[in-house]
């Protein structure tokens, strides 16, 4: 295929970029694209102002298959209308579609038809009637949104949460920069939770999904200062569940497609869904008719996915079937941004970066460029986003290694320049706390005993327990500490068979079996008061060992098991016990489920003399090699409370 891109900004490089290696790829062109993605394409005889008529017309004459539309003022403006009416195929949503975008209002009543989880909205006409819905919101809620109905480059929006932030933004809408804009404004309630955007690919019947990013939009670190297109962002999001993907398709894609369908709108190109999502799931922020910039550069270096296909898909140009081939990349991207940004106030420095440093071979290290000029030895900085640098690898940690070292090359020639350290800080704490061990996974006891479901508890994890369905017997002549082993060995294997379906992507399973010995006898748990006296008289007045034997086994996702097993014992000293003593306490009716028919922290704690070893492996759980175990071979942390993340 032969594609065109329209565009000159980062985003346009990337999808260049991503374009011109596919294999399917027999042409890239780009217009007006900038220093870098001009390296990659051919540029099109024509001005940096040509109309849409002549683009169209060298975009026929070069034989190019697709058009693919970078931003979405050429998209609002009709260019998809016209290209399409020539005889082009189009990546990009004719004007009326793309009014999801440049019309807030047409956006938040085609939400609102569809059913579309979002906040309630007004719209206002003028200035007298966004001042009264404004104020009336913020005094309810403690906070308003308005939105400029039109394009603002990312200008018109204001998050009020007292009424001068209202008055301010007011002035502001109402202002000269943004009146055109302002003819009606959106005033809505605000959204709580965390901000994520979602990709798609839309058109001739096909949603695919790109995936999620999260922008950085403000532009000082800890989410300061005033908002920017974006100064950062990462990919994947760790931090949503695995089924958010068909959450957004379900209750955004496919009814908003569906609505616009029965008012006779298609959609063709890329849908990006604005969502703040909450503990009651997604709800819809914005939509945009095209890629975001920065998360255009990030998705196409963490996505292996061949994108020319799935472009052309939607344009209904059928390649080959497209299979994914690896999992997402993680991917820290962070953008470059001159001094100025994004007050629009020229630069200090204009710096000069040469291609040595821009082409930089660092593996999973790539550098895009946006606000660039052509000069003899690389690029030169111009004012707003320059670069967008793009670390990648398996975790977000070394992702973001790998783009520090990019970073570093362009700031010791360029140290005027302004970038967000902590972009990404959420998906590295997560990957730290989380991802990176296996302490994510689900903690399954795997006992009945109340006791030692108390004990787990003691060490401040979440588990769930499952009771096995093991016998305990022992084998004639089996040695108890090879017979306890054996059944705390039993019980774990039963529960990671059993839980093999209800936990795909595995778990940490603890099995754990008591026994008491006595003068090389077992005892077990007694059945009835005559067994349980005939055990307290043989522990009466003499020393016993307990054993506990604790197995550990995480299994994860593949199947993989990593198991760990030990068996403690400890000695315990029982006084003698008269027999009125022994009858008095089995009529408490204790001793019928303990090992040895005693509970030493019980009421059948007045018989215990004295204790060598663990007390806690006495009632059924060893906590203190428990513990150790948890931490150094599994990597679980204690006291955590692992729903935090
Ligand atoms: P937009 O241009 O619609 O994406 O808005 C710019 C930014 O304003 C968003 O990225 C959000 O951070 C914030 N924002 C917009 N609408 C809302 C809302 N209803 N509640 C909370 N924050 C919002
Ligand atoms: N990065 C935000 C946008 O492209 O709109």
């Amino acid at each position: 295929m032969r594609i065109l891109v329209i565009g000159s900004g980062g985003r346009e490089h990337a999808l260049v970029w991503k374009i011109s290696r596919s294999p399917e790829c027999r042409g890239v062109f780009v217009w007006p694209g900038n220093a870098a993605s001009l390296r990659l394409a051919t540029p099109l005889d024509l001005p940096a102002d040509a109309s849409f008529e002549k683009i169209a017309d060298v975009a026929l004459s070069l034989k190019i298959d697709m058009v693919v539309v970078g931003p979405e003022g050429p998209l609002s403006a009709g260019i998809a209308d016209l290209l399409t009416k020539k005889g082009l195929k189009v990546f990009g949503p004719n004007q009326a579609a793309a009014k999801l975008e440049s019309s807030k209002s047409f956006a938040k009543k085609m939400m609102q038809v569809a059913s579309i989880p979002t906040s309630l909205f007004e719209v206002a006409k003028n200035r007298d009637e966004c001042l009264e819905s404004a104020m009336r919101i913020l005094l309810r809620d403690g906070g308003v949104v308005l939105k400029a109905d039109g394009l603002a480059s990312g200008k018109g929006v204001f998050v009020c949460q007292s009424e001068a932030d209202v008055l301010k933004g007011i002035d502001r809408l109402y202002g000269e920069s943004l009146r055109a804009a302002s003819s009606e404004v959106v005033v809505e309630e605000m959204l709580f939770g965390r901000e994520v955007s979602y990709f798609c690919f839309v058109g001739s019947g096909h949603v695919t999904r790109i995936g999620f990013a999260v922008d950085h939009k403000r532009l000082l670190p800890g989410d300061k200062g005033p908002n920017t297109g974006g100064m950062g962002c990462y990919t994947p999001v760790p931090w949503l569940a695995g089924d958010a993907g068909d959450q957004v398709d379900t209750l955004i894609v496919h009814p908003l497609l569906e609505a616009m369908a029965r008012r006779g709108l298609t959609y063709t190109g890329c849908l990006y869904v604005g969502i703040m999502w909450s503990d009651k799931g997604p709800a819809v922020i914005e939509f945009n008719v095209r890629l975001g910039d920065p998360e255009a550069q990030v998705l196409v270096v963490s996505d292996s996915t061949d994108w020319l296909p799935l472009m052309a898909a939607t344009v209904g140009i059928s390649l080959k079937k497209i299979t994914q081939v690896a999992p997402p990349k993680a991917v820290m991207g962070f953008v470059i941004a001159s001094s100025g940004y994004p007050y629009g106030e020229a630069p200090d420095v204009d710096a000069v970066i040469p291609w040595s440093v821009v082409d930089q071979k660092l593996e999973g290290t790539d550098i895009f460029c946006g606000s660039v000029a052509p000069s003899f030895e690389g690029v030169k900085t111009n004012s707003g986003r320059v670069f967008l640098v793009a670390g990648s690898g398996f975790t977000f940690k070394s992702a973001r290694a790998r783009a520090i070292s990019g970073i570093d090359s362009i700031l010791k020639i360029w140290p005027q320049a302004q970038w967000r350290p902590d972009i990404g800080k959420t998906a590295l704490q997560y990957e730290e706390a989380v991802l990176s061990s296996v302490s994510r996974m689900p903690i399954v006891l795997g006992s009945s005993s109340p006791r030692r479901r108390e004990l787990l508890g003691n060490l401040g994890l979440n588990f769930i327990v499952i009771k096995p369905e093991t016998e305990e017997v022992p084998f004639p002549g089996e040695n108890p500490t090879a017979y306890v082993a054996r059944n705390a060995r039993e019980k774990g294997e039963w529960i990671c068979k059993s839980i093999k379906n209800s936990h795909p992507h595995g778990a940490i399973v603890i099995s754990a079996d008591t026994i008491v010995v006595v003068e090389q006898k077992l005892l077990e748990k007694p059945l009835n008061p005559t067994e349980a006296k005939d055990m307290l008289s043989l522990l009466s007045g003499k020393s016993h060992t307990v054993y506990t034997s604790v197995r550990i086994a995480s299994i994860s996702e593949t199947g993989a098991q990593k198991v760990k097993q030990f068996t403690t014992a400890t000695i315990v000293h029982i006084k003698p016990l008269s027999s009125s003593e022994m009858d008095g306490y089995i009529n408490t009716g204790e001793p019928f489920d303990k090992a040895g028919g005693y509970a030493a922290q019980g009421l059948g704690s007045f018989m215990v003399q004295e204790i060598q070893g663990s007390f806690s492996n006495v009632v059924g759980l060893p906590l203190a090699e428990l513990a150790d175990s948890l931490q150094k071979d599994f990597d679980i942390p204690l006291w955590r409370d692992r729903k935090d993340f």
